[in-house]
């Protein structure tokens, strides 16, 4: 039905195949799912941390780290790609269902693990959020490691840019990592990492350290993150968006493809680089989104995969 719906929308990536039956749903504990097909390997590291005895917080983070690490990665940490000043400036969130905490960063620079200094600002503060400079000292005084950026390799390919005098505003494929996680216990946790958009603007915030747009967990309900282009997401709070459509009785795909749905109306066009992984309470999961590549990884103790989105005709 949703992708009757999201064809007539245009051109939209709807999550998962049909996988595990009518509406995924894994009955194994832990279940993780995140973007990208290069959310397999994060998921799996969290998994391993759960497996081991760490928290369902030591899960999400450290599943982030080796996507933060990644120097493969022009998105996400310490291989993103630079603003236009050859700057590279992070941003990080993370959640946890119980209490309903959150921390979080923006235009971080110089530290290799913003989700890591997202998770200090929850744990160790009395705020939510620090950017910028304030951010780095903190994490510093936290004792999180540093990093050299960009690489040589993001840097030669600013100087290109600069060289090539492309305009600013012109959009560059950025892939966040948003990872949920459903513990044994049915806890709900989630954690999401990103350089942003290549050769943004020096100060330029995206969706993903804005809880509940680049991510948003409901202990109640369950949890949602994003990537793409953040101003098309973070304009309408998609991840709270997709946690409410939960909460009204949709699948967590279903709920993704309405948030989607839902833009796309509100913008008179479906080419907005907008995509959504779900999970719920009852570990049903999904994605969907606009962009053509765009994949979700699902992790448990008895299987672990990249799920290809159907598309719309
Ligand atoms: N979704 C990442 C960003 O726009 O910064």
């Amino acid at each position: 039905m949703a992708q009757t719906t999201l064809a007539a929308a245009g051109g939209l990536a709807l999550g998962e195949r049909a996988w595990s039956g009518e509406g995924a749903q894994s009955a194994a504990r832990p279940v993780l799912a995140s973007t990208w097909g290069f959310g397999q390997q994060a998921n799996e590291a969290a998994l391993k941390i759960m497996q081991q005895g760490g928290s369902t917080l030591d899960a999400v983070e450290q599943g982030i780290w080796v996507t933060e690490a990644d120097l493969s990665n022009s998105s996400v940490g310490i291989g993103g790609t630079p603003n236009a000043e050859g700057v590279v400036q992070l941003d990080a969130c993370i959640m946890w269902g119980p209490g309903h905490k959150a921390g979080s960063v923006a235009a971080l620079e110089g530290i290799a693990h913003p989700i890591s200094a997202a998770r200090r600002v929850m744990e160790k503060t009395s705020h939510v959020m620090l950017v910028g400079e304030g951010a780095r000292q903190f994490a510093l005084a936290q004792g999180l490691e540093t990093a050299q950026m960009p690489t040589e390799e993001r840097r030669q390919a600013w100087l290109r840019w600069r060289a090539e005098q492309e305009e600013r505003k012109k959009a560059q494929g950025h892939d966040t990592i948003a990872l949920l996680v459903l513990d044994a216990e049915g806890h709900l946790a989630g954690g999401c990492s990103t350089s942003g958009r290549g050769y943004k603007l020096p100060g330029r915030v995206g969706d993903s350290p804005i809880l509940g747009s680049g991510l948003y967990v409901d202990e109640e309900v369950g949890a949602a993150g994003a990537t793409g282009i953040g101003e098309n997401i973070m304009r309408y709070c998609g991840s709270f968006l997709a946690v409410e459509y939960m909460r009204q009785g949709l699948h967590p795909q279903e709920a993704c493809a309405e948030v989607v749905r839902r833009i796309a109306k509100s913008e008179g066009r479906a080419d907005l680089s907008i995509n959504f992984v779900a999970l719920d309470k009852a570990g049903r999961h999904g994605a969907a989104g606009t962009d053509e590549g765009f994949q979700y990884a699902l992790t448990t103790p008895e299987e672990s995969g990249v799920r290809t989105p159907l598309r719309a005709p």
